[in-house]
């Protein structure tokens, strides 16, 4: 392994490092190489200091827990470039959390929320020339991943984990970028079942995703929404993203269901929906109230806001956006999210963390 050592926390770093030469503002969301990664072992009960590595394969046991059993959970978040010039993620302390009821979940060992964002910070200024310039609507997308190494051959939680970070540089998660998508609700394929693993960030979720989601792009749709699995009556959420609805009187509707994710960005935009003068409500969303929203989006790390154009059930489709043009709502949330995160509002809630300073 090749190693850089690290700096200490909340140091100056030089912001004016040579950017990467990228096509920034036509990055996709893919995996694009950077300099480094970040690894930390979990053995004999304790977690090591972690080391960066340029190395981006990994040295596995082939009897490993996440191999065969699954025991594997990850996180995503972004890191930006402030117009004046910082580095900053958006609530770290969010994933951090997160990341640990993942692991919780699936009998890990858990990550400390403060190594975690060590080790997101160590990686992010090892890579500073990865992070997007401010203005080019692009970001750093950082992703957490913690995997069972130790072997096992019967069920059993396994006795060695590694924790990484690696970081790719991004743009929007759907290719229209802000443009309306068209989603279908899916009724042959459940995500995830109510006392599941469905609230939590678990690679198998997206295993079980992947037919639906395709098959649904086969069909000219971007992507699915799923229903329940129980009663197959209430919304849940999308495959990569959570979902929300503006009603025709205001209320930003958004389903509290025990078998999706709880998004930090939905989190976020219910806050941001209040400043706006809607209602926000977290309840069981009957499917049949998509016919009566004035709007509806998407949400999450990657997908940030994704106005909804469509959306088609069965054989009745409703349609939110007859011009290929976003909705206001979805337009004043996207516009007062991206400018917290980029610094151009002020950050009256706490929730960005500066990683960098100009
Ligand atoms: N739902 C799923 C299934 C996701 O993968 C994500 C992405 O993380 C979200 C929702 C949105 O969560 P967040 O806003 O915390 O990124
Ligand atoms: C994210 O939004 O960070 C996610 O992990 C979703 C994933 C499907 C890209």
């Amino acid at each position: 392994m090749s190693t850089l050592s690290s700096r200490p926390r909340g140091s100056r770093v030089e912001s004016d490092v040579t950017k990467a030469d990228l096509d920034w503002e036509n990055l996709d969301f893919g995996y694009h190489k950077t300099d480094f990664n970040i690894r930390f072992t979990w053995r004999n009960g304790a977690w090591d200091e972690g080391e960066l590595t340029a190395s981006e394969i990994l040295p596995l046991h082939m009897a490993a827990t996440c191999l065969h059993y699954g025991q594997e959970c990850f996180e995503g978040l972004k890191a930006f470039h402030t117009k004046r010039g910082d580095v900053v993620v958006f609530r770290i302390d969010e994933n951090a959390r997160r990341l640990g009821v993942s692991c919780r979940k699936i009998h890990m060992e858990p990550v400390p929320e403060d190594m975690f964002i060590d080790a997101v910070e160590r990686v992010i200024k090892a890579n500073l020339k990865y992070v997007p310039p401010y203005g080019t609507g692009a970001s750093l997308y950082v992703r957490p991943i913690v995997l069972g190494t130790g072997p096992q051959v019967g069920v059993r939680p396994a006795d060695e984990y590694l924790f990484m970070v690696f970081v790719t540089p991004v743009g929007p998660y759907f290719k229209s970028g802000f443009k309306p998508v068209h989603l279908v609700v899916e009724e042959e394929v459940d995500r995830a079942a109510p006392l599941g693993v469905g609230d939590v960030k678990v690679g198998g979720n997206y295993a079980a995703g992947l037919r639906a989601s395709i098959n649904a792009k086969k069909k000219g749709f971007t992507e699915v929404l799923y229903l329940d699995a129980k009663e197959k009556r209430y919304l849940d959420e999308s495959g990569p993203a959570n979902f929300f609805g503006i009603t025709k009187d205001g209320q930003y509707v958004t389903p509290a269901s025990p078998s999706i994710l709880p998004s930090i960005t939905n989190k976020s935009l219910i806050t941001l929906a209040e400043e706006l003068g809607l209602r926000p409500q977290r309840r069981p969303v009957d499917v049949e109230e998509i016919f009566d929203f004035q709007e509806a989006g998407c949400c999450g790390t990657a997908a940030v806001i994704t106005p909804v154009g469509s959306i088609t059930y069965r054989d009745r489709k409703v349609v939110y956006s007859k011009d290929g043009r976003p909705g206001r709502y979805c337009v004043e949330l996207y516009q007062r999210l991206r400018a917290i995160q980029l610094g151009d509002m002020p950050d009256k809630y706490g929730w960005v963390h500066r990683v960098v300073q100009a």
